[in-house]
């Protein structure tokens, strides 16, 4: 069972300390502690890429994270050739744990094998220090911190690493986010959709979606997400699509704004149509680069990611004067 250590729960520091360090994660909205079971659902697609590599969770306390503890009891398995993580503190110096190879000559690699270091910066992932584990490493795998996510997904993408990642769908239009979608720099791992997560005892949701079980309280979101740069099958997979336009152009609405037509559900995407069409944002989850082109986004005030002109002006999809959801735009490419 997953145990929140003292670290996670500020032991250590003053009481006022402490109350500043609870007021910022409060804010940020940022503690969410992933699970195993959704850790291993997601990074059992990735065992063969995983080979030889050294990997950095650069956003988690070892001593805590999941991450750390399913890299530790795979390395041997997944033949995992080095394993860095990093603890980050809001205004103290941190540390790092490291995991290379068998040192207590039991015969095996494992938790005894670990070594710590303390870090002389906070193990902020931006701090230079984290900035050379980063690039010693092969990829990164962590759930980042939510409100530094644009921050976070820059930062590997200016130093070129391999990256597995959860994050929210919405970041999806994210203006810093979507043309990495779009340009197929990004993608979408396997699951997607409802996760739950850990939070601290001291945390209070403002929202009343969450659950205690045990003494530890959960949070769920309905709405996430894997964000990888590493080739997956799933991506190759065409999306199977049986609905025909011709004959059912009243369910294909034409946008006042675009030349493109709206597709309500992701599995409405017609078979028979050449044309631009306005899909649902979790259409992403369902991309094949091989059989779609993404045109870009249409979305309320996003400006500039239509990469199709708008007739009116306005930006987000307008179906007779009316503002719809967000909306991506695709196109077939056979
Ligand atoms: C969403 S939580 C996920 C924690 C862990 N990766 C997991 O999945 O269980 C994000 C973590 O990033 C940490 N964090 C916040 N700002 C950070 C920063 N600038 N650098 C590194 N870590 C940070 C938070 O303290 C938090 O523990």
């Amino acid at each position: 069972m997953f145990v929140l250590m003292p670290s996670l729960l500020g032991k250590g520091y003053s009481m006022a300390e402490n109350l500043n360090l609870n007021k910022a994660r409060i804010e940020e909205e940022d503690e969410f502690y992933t699970k195993l079971t959704d850790i291993e659902k997601e990074l059992r697609h990735y065992k063969k890429y995983f080979k030889n590599k050294t990997i950095f969770c650069n956003c988690d306390d070892p001593e805590s994270s999941n991450f750390w503890k399913y890299f530790e009891l795979n390395f041997e398995h997944l033949g995992i050739k080095k394993l860095i993580s990093t603890h980050f503190e809001t205004s103290k110096p941190s540390y790092k744990l490291e995991l290379v190879k068998e040192k207590n000559n039991d015969g095996k690699v494992n938790s005894l094998d670990v070594v710590t270091t303390p870090l002389r910066q906070n193990g902020d992932f931006r701090s230079p220090e984290c900035i050379e584990f980063l690039k010693e490493s092969d990829v990164i795998v962590t759930n980042p911190p939510f409100s530094l996510f644009r921050e976070y997904v820059a930062q590997l993408i200016d130093y070129q690493k391999d990256f597995l990642i959860i994050g929210n769908q919405n970041a999806i239009t994210y203006k810093e986010i979507f043309p990495l979608l779009r340009d197929d720099k990004i993608w979408l791992g396997y699951h997607s959709g409802d996760m739950e997560f850990m939070v601290p005892n001291y945390y209070e949701p403002r929202k009343t979606r969450y659950r205690e079980e045990n003494g530890i309280k959960y949070r769920s979101f309905g709405n996430m997400c894997w964000f990888t740069n590493i080739d997956i099958q799933k991506r190759h997979e065409d999306l199977i699509l049986y609905k025909n336009f011709y004959g059912n152009e009243d369910d294909y609405t034409q946008y006042d704004n675009y030349d493109a037509i709206n597709v309500n559900r992701v599995n409405s995407i017609p078979c028979d149509y050449l044309g631009v069409m306005g899909v649902p944002i979790t259409f992403m989850d369902k991309y094949n680069p091989e059989q779609f082109t993404v045109i870009g986004l249409i979305a309320g005030n996003i400006k500039g990611l239509a990469g199709i002109p708008t007739k009116t002006g306005k930006d987000g999809p307008y179906i007779n004067g009316r503002l719809k959801y967000g909306r991506i735009l695709i196109k077939r490419k056979c």
